[in-house]
């Protein structure tokens, strides 16, 4: 318990640093340094930046630990943790200047692979909006200092769904086609471009789901942990824990009423 209390001011006090630091460099103008793996997946120089920072910051407080990061990778460490860092989710947000982007970071146990990692602690943090979630295992998601939790149960035709498109045009082309048969049943789909916010949304009561197919590990570990702790069910299919193949987080009755309905869909 202690433990986790430590990791996650931890991961609070990096991630406002570095939250600061995105926040400048967006006051300052943000250009794109390269394409990753399509040319809609784009890095700025900030991501990179952000992410040293968080990297020599975790280096220094937990050098014991492994780190595993969007834009310069993994290392393993000696402690059986790993951090898990998206410094800049919601890259595109970020560029066009919409105030919807966030640092995200976990801590977990175990290999850094979610099919079978144990998130600790996560915080995902949101400059410009000034808005920090929090979660540690068994301690409840916190917005701010007040306690959140998943919206009750609603129908599907009453259930606001977040979701999102990878960066492939072909996985895109194929999640287009499920949000198109999905929105006449349920009540509006939002692509708000941050995945780790669309998390932090379901376990505030802000959406009722959120699933998405393709996402890194650094995209979901800290909203997942969150979402855990408010009280939603994350899973991937069937049994399968969240991962790359399927993502899916909501109150208990409704992500299992939306697995079925995207099933016969084709998600
Ligand atoms: C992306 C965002 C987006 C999601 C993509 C992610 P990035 O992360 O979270 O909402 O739909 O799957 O890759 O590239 O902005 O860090």
């Amino acid at each position: 318990m202690r433990v986790t209390r430590e990791l996650l001011d931890i991961a609070r006090t990096v991630a406002t640093e570095a939250g600061a630091l995105a926040a400048r460099r967006r006051s300052e103008g943000v250009e794109v340094a390269a394409s990753k793996s399509s040319v809609v997946d784009i890095v700025t120089e900030a991501d990179r930046e952000t992410e040293a920072l968080i990297r020599g910051m975790l280096a220094d407080l937990r050098p014991q630990d492994g780190f595993f990061g969007e834009e310069s990778g993994a290392e393993a460490g000696t402690s059986g943790l790993t951090w898990l860092v998206d410094p800049i989710d919601g890259t595109v947000n970020f560029l066009y200047g919409i105030p919807h982007y966030a640092v995200s970071i976990a801590v977990v146990e175990g290999d850094p692979d979610p099919l079978t990692w144990r998130g600790l602690a996560g915080c995902v943090t949101n400059p410009a909006s000034g808005e920090t979630f929090t979660a540690r295992d068994g301690g409840g998601a916190w917005l701010g200092d007040s306690e959140i939790h998943v919206a009750d149960a609603v129908e599907l035709p009453q259930a606001l769904i977040n979701t999102g498109f990878a960066y492939g045009s072909e996985m895109r082309a194929e999640q287009g086609a499920v949000a198109g048969t999905l929105l006449p049943r349920v009540r509006d789909i939002r692509r708000l471009g941050t995945a780790s916010l669309d998390l932090c949304f379901v376990a505030a009561g802000r959406t009722n789901a959120y699933f998405e197919r393709n996402l890194s590990p650094w995209d979901h570990a800290a909203g997942a942990i969150i979402a855990r702790e408010a009280g939603a069910a994350v899973k991937g299919r069937g049994d399968a824990p969240a991962g790359r193949d399927f993502m899916l987080a909501a109150h208990p009755v409704v992500a299992a009423a939306l697995e079925e309905l995207l099933e016969e869909l084709g998600a």
